[in-house]
């Protein structure tokens, strides 16, 4: 640990605790976030856990999403589709309905006009009676559609000219520690398939960095505050590697929440933004036990990549800032 190091985790803290003072009065007033995109920076939206079949609640947070980016007047260069993509049944396949009123007009392009990077969750490996993954796929391929899965496990960087950001984006759907594979209505990833996605992310983060910063997303979290908890088959394949390799974040949804958690000389800043629709959960662990953040609330999150920082916001589904912090290429934390 660095000194550069100490300083920031002091601050981190501090911070953290000021955070928490201030969390306790109230919300944060949204004009907090109201900063124009500077030079240099680009700007993506992430939402978890979206496809519910009611889908009230993913309306509301759609139309947060939809009057944020106009307010804020930016451009939004990618959207990220954290898994849980479809609960219940898409009849139909590529053909389902639910394409049109869930995605491509829930998140319309004409306020989205990017790449929509989606991963699998659980309720994508789902076979009701087809395979509801195999439909995503397959949607990706539709000429003219945002939807962007070209694999169960794939990376991009991001933004595409001048890149700040390599992206790992996962399939999380581990098969049981046993080696077990489920292929019943809830299905997962087959071991060697699991097995090959491993060796492949060694490969990726093996490579030399073209990036000032790396992210990794998958749709379990490794950690979470919420009813999942930690996941211990992450926590053995994946967990060390973010470390060893010093990514920078880890993004995931499956808790209906909005969570962020920092690890004491961890690297890697774990971030949930689960409330893009379904149900929310009770959390299980509350932030001044484990934080700097976790609340059960609908939302989406917002990622504001520059060459010297990522900024990280969550916004709740009246497009209020809830919580925001900042990474630096050096592993440094500022909560705001
Ligand atoms: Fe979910
Ligand atoms: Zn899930």
């Amino acid at each position: 640990m660095s000194m550069n190091d100490v300083v920031s985790r002091r601050r981190f803290l501090r911070q953290s605790f000021a955070f928490s003072a201030l969390a306790g009065l109230g919300r944060l007033p949204a004009l907090a976030a109201a900063k124009p995109s500077g030079a240099g920076e680009s700007r993506l939206l992430m939402v978890g856990d979206w496809g519910y079949e009611d889908f009230t609640a993913q309306s509301r947070v759609a139309q947060a999403m939809q009057a944020y980016v106009k307010e804020q007047g930016f451009r939004t260069e990618a959207l990220f589709m954290l898994g849980d993509n479809w609960y219940g049944p898409l009849r139909g396949g590529v053909k389902s309905e639910r394409w049109k009123t869930q995605f491509e007009e829930m998140y319309p392009k004409s306020v989205f006009d990017c790449s929509a990077y989606a991963i699998p969750g659980n309720h994508d490996y789902q076979r009701m009676p087809e395979s509801k993954v195999a439909a995503e796929l397959e949607y990706a391929k539709a000429r003219g559609t945002r939807w962007t899965m070209p694999s169960l496990w794939y990376s991009f960087q991001f933004p595409a000219n001048k890149p700040l950001v390599t992206v790992i984006a996962l399939d999380s759907n581990m098969p049981s520690e046993e080696g077990k594979w489920d292929k019943g209505t809830n299905f997962t990833l087959k071991p060697e398939q699991a097995a090959e996605q491993l060796a492949w992310l060694k490969a990726e983060l093996e490579k030399p960095r073209t990036t000032p910063f790396t992210i990794a997303m998958g749709h379990h979290p490794i950690f979470s505050n919420g009813p999942h908890g930690d996941h211990k088959m992450l926590i053995r394949d994946w967990e060390p590697l973010l470390r060893e390799h010093k990514v920078h974040m880890y993004l995931a949804g499956h808790d209906h929440d909005m969570q962020h958690l920092e690890f004491d000389e961890h690297p890697t800043s774990f971030v949930l933004s689960g409330g893009g629709g379904a149900d929310l959960y009770t959390l299980k662990i509350e932030q001044a036990q484990r934080g700097p953040m976790a609340e059960k609330v609908y939302g989406f999150s917002e990622l504001v990549v520059a060459p010297e920082s990522l900024t990280l916001r969550h916004l709740d589904e009246n497009g209020r800032l809830i919580h925001s912090f900042t990474k630096r290429p050096d592993g440094t934390v500022d909560v705001s």
